[in-house]
């Protein structure tokens, strides 16, 4: 199942990422988690020790990889490049163990080098579908509130988008406009986590707007997520009911899908 979390900012899209790759990884299940946001640290979230084990170079920055594979040098926009480069050896050669789950570090596109003509992007849009066409276990992307990452045959691949909200309007507006785009994409299914939820009234009212058939997941407040962060450690040990949430939300698209992958 390939999985898309996105929403605006700080609602807890890497969180959410974190948990779920722990729980599937715990119930035996393949799963690569991918971070593809710039500013990610969903490498800690997952409980990557990043001060003891170093930092993981992100595939948007591994020039040299970039360049044999394309046939030119990042940020070169002029020149003639490969456009669907090979990726399928990625994920075995640099995807990180971690806890029993593989995390890859991707980066964002380099918007700025004009779009999509550059050969890093071409790299990482094509790795992007490999993993999103191809592959067979578990994947879960962490990704920013904008699409750029996915093409329209990538984002057809895509079982679910999970799009992230918190109690509040801008949230909600941030988390419309993705369903819009996503439905542009003919992305084939978006659910609504709502995430630190402080009441059951909060909770009616965000259902109230988005639709309650819509929401997939509800996750608590918890201070302990706060803490998490802190202390670069992963929510999945401090957080037992949002552990619970994610475990049940799990259950619900595996139901949903029909399949135990
Ligand atoms: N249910 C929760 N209760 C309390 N705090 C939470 C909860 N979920 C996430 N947080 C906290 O909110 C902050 C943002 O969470 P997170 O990094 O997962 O969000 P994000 O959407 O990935 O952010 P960004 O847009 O910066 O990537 C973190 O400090 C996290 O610990
Ligand atoms: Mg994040």
């Amino acid at each position: 199942m390939k999985i898309a979390i996105s929403g605006k900012g700080g609602v807890g899209k890497t969180t959410l990422c974190a948990l779920m790759a722990r729980e599937l990884s715990k119930q035996g299940r393949r799963v690569l988690a991918i971070d593809a946001d710039p500013n990610g640290n969903l490498a800690e979230a997952v409980g990557y020790d990043e001060e003891k084990s170093g930092r993981i170079e992100p595939l948007i920055e591994k020039k040299a990889l970039i360049e044999e594979r394309t046939g030119a040098k990042p940020g070169s926009t002029g020149s003639y490049f490969v456009l669907n480069p090979k990726v399928d050896d990625l994920v075995e050669r640099f995807s990180v163990e971690v806890n029993g789950l593989r995390l890859m570090v991707t980066g964002e596109l380099k918007e700025a080098l004009g779009g999509c003509y550059c050969p890093e992007n071409a790299l990482l849009r094509s790795f992007l579908r490999h993993l999103m066409v191809e592959r067979d276990e578990w994947v879960i992307l962490d990704m920013e509130a904008g699409f750029e990452h996915l093409t329209r045959g990538t984002a057809e691949s895509v079982s679910i988008l999970l799009v992230v909200v918190e109690p509040g309007l801008r949230a909600m507006k941030t988390a419309e406009k993705i369903t819009s785009l996503a439905r542009q994409l003919h992305i084939q299914k978006v659910g609504y986590i709502i995430n630190k939820v402080h009441s059951e009234g909060q909770n009616r009212r965000i259902a109230d707007r988005l639709g309650q058939d819509t929401i997939w997941a509800m996750m608590p407040f918890d201070f302990q997520a706060l803490e998490a962060d802190l202390s670069g450690t992963s929510p999945y040990e401090q957080c037992p009911d949002m552990r619970e949430a994610a475990r049940e939300l799990i259950g619900k698209l595996q139901r949903e899908q029909g399949q135990e992958v």
